[in-house]
C-alpha cells in the first residue's frame, strides 16, 4: 500500500551532489567566445561607456595582456572587431593588409599559435563611412545596399583574414550568398581548412545599440532592416540556415541570444549536425550590468542563469560580454 503521491520530482532536487548528477545542461568555460575590439588610433585600453567593465584595446602588449589574463581564465576563443582609423565607401581598412583586424590577428597569432582560436567577424559596417555591411548605391533620390557587388568586397575581405591567419571567418553582413562566395574565396586561395562560422540567422536588433557605440559602427543613414531578420519570424530562421548549410559554412549562428531562445531551439532540432553559436549581445550584456550596478539584481546568478538558459534552448557555445566572469565563476565553483 502506497501514499500518495508515489512520484516525488522532489527526490532529484534533494540536494546539490543529486541536483548536479542529473543535471541536463552543464555550462563549462570551453563554450565560451570572447569578443574583443581592437582599435587603431590608442595606445591605452578605453573604456565603453555603454558596456561598463569593457574596453577598446590598442595594437600592442596591452591587448596580448588581455588574451593572456582570458586565457589564464580558461577562455580558448575570441571573435574579433577592428575600429580602423580610417573609413571611405568601399571599406578599403577591411582588406587591408596592414588593416587593424588583420595586425590583431597576427599579433595574437604570434603570441598564442594554436593555444586559441582566433575568430574574425567578417562586416564592412565599421570600416565604412555610411555604416552599412555592404556596398551602397544610390539611386535617384534614394540608395540600396547592393547585394552582388557587396559580396566581392566580403570575399575579399574574408581572404584577407585568413590570409593575416585567422581560424574561423565569421561573416555578419547578412548578405545574400555571402557564405558560398567566400568559401569559393577560400578554396581558390588553398585555405581549404579556414571555417566559417555564419552569423546566420542575425535578426535586426535594438540589442546591438552599445556596440555600435563601442565600434562606432551605427549606419549614418537608414537601418538593417532591408538585410536583418524581421524579428517577427521564427521559421524563416530556418531558411537562412538551410541556405548558409548549403554554400558551405561549418557552424551556425543565432543572434542575439536570450531574446531568441525559440529560435535557438528550433534551428538545433532541425539541424542538430550541424554545430550552433548563440550571440549574447551587447544589448543583453548592458541590460545585466546596468541592473547589477543598481543592486538590483545578482549579477553572477543572473549571469549564469541566462546563459545556461542560452544552452539548455541547444546553443553549443556562446558569444558573450561575460566570458571572463563566467569562466572565473565555473573555476571558483557555485
Ligand atoms: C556587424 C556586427 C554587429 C554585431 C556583431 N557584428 C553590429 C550590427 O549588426 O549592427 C553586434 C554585436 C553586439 O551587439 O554585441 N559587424
Amino acid at each position: 500500500m502506497v501514499t500518495f503521491p508515489v512520484i516525488r520530482p522532489r527526490r532529484l532536487r534533494k540536494n546539490k551532489l543529486i541536483r548536479d548528477l542529473v543535471a541536463e545542461t552543464e555550462l563549462s568555460e570551453k563554450d565560451l567566445i570572447l569578443p574583443i575590439f581592437i582599435k587603431e588610433s590608442i595606445n591605452e585600453p578605453e573604456p565603453i561607456s555603454s558596456m561598463p567593465g569593457i574596453n577598446r584595446y590598442p595594437l600592442n602588449d596591452k591587448l596580448i595582456n588581455y588574451v593572456e589574463t582570458s586565457y589564464e581564465n580558461g577562455i580558448r576563443s575570441v571573435i574579433l572587431f577592428g575600429i580602423p582609423s580610417y573609413k571611405d565607401d568601399i571599406a578599403s581598412s577591411a582588406y587591408d593588409k596592414n588593416g587593424v583586424i588583420q595586425r590583431a590577428v597576427r599579433m595574437i597569432k604570434d603570441s598564442f599559435g594554436d593555444k586559441i582560436i582566433v575568430i574574425t567577424d567578417e562586416c564592412t559596417d565599421e570600416y565604412t563611412s555610411h555604416g552599412h555591411c555592404g556596398l551602397v548605391r544610390y539611386k535617384d533620390s534614394t540608395y540600396i545596399i547592393d547585394n552582388d557587388e557587396s559580396l566581392k568586397i566580403h570575399a575579399k575581405i574574408a581572404l584577407s583574414q585568413a590570409e593575416a591567419g585567422a581560424d574561423i571567418i565569421a561573416p555578419s553582413s547578412m548578405m545574400d550568398g555571402v557564405v558560398g562566395e567566400i568559401r569559393k574565396a577560400l578554396d581558390e586561395a588553398g585555405f581549404y581548412e579556414t571555417l566559417i562560422m555564419s552569423y546566420s540567422v542575425k535578426y535586426a536588433s535594438a540589442l546591438y545599440g552599445p556596440f555600435r557605440e563601442a565600434a562606432y559602427s551605427k549606419p549614418a543613414f537608414g537601418d538593417r532592416r532591408g538585410y536583418q531578420m524581421d524579428p517577427r519570424n521564427a521559421f524563416e530562421a530556418l531558411k537562412e540556415a538551410k541556405l548558409d548549410i548549403e554554400e558551405g559554412a561549418d557552424i551556425l549562428m543565432v543572434k542575439p541570444a536570450h531574446t531568441y531562445l525559440d529560435v535557438i531551439r528550433l534551428v538545433k532540432t532541425n539541424f542538430p549536425e550541424y554545430p550552433l553559436a548563440a550571440y549574447h549581445v551587447s544589448g543583453e550584456y548592458s541590460m545585466i550590468k546596468a541592473a547589477a550596478i543598481n543592486g538590483w539584481i545578482d549579477e553572477r546568478t543572473v549571469v549564469l542563469e541566462i546563459t545556461t538558459a542560452i544552452k539548455r534552448a541547444g546553443a553549443d557555445f556562446i558569444i558573450t560580454y561575460y566570458a571572463n566572469e563566467i569562466a572565473r565563476w565555473i573555476k571558483e565553483g557555485v
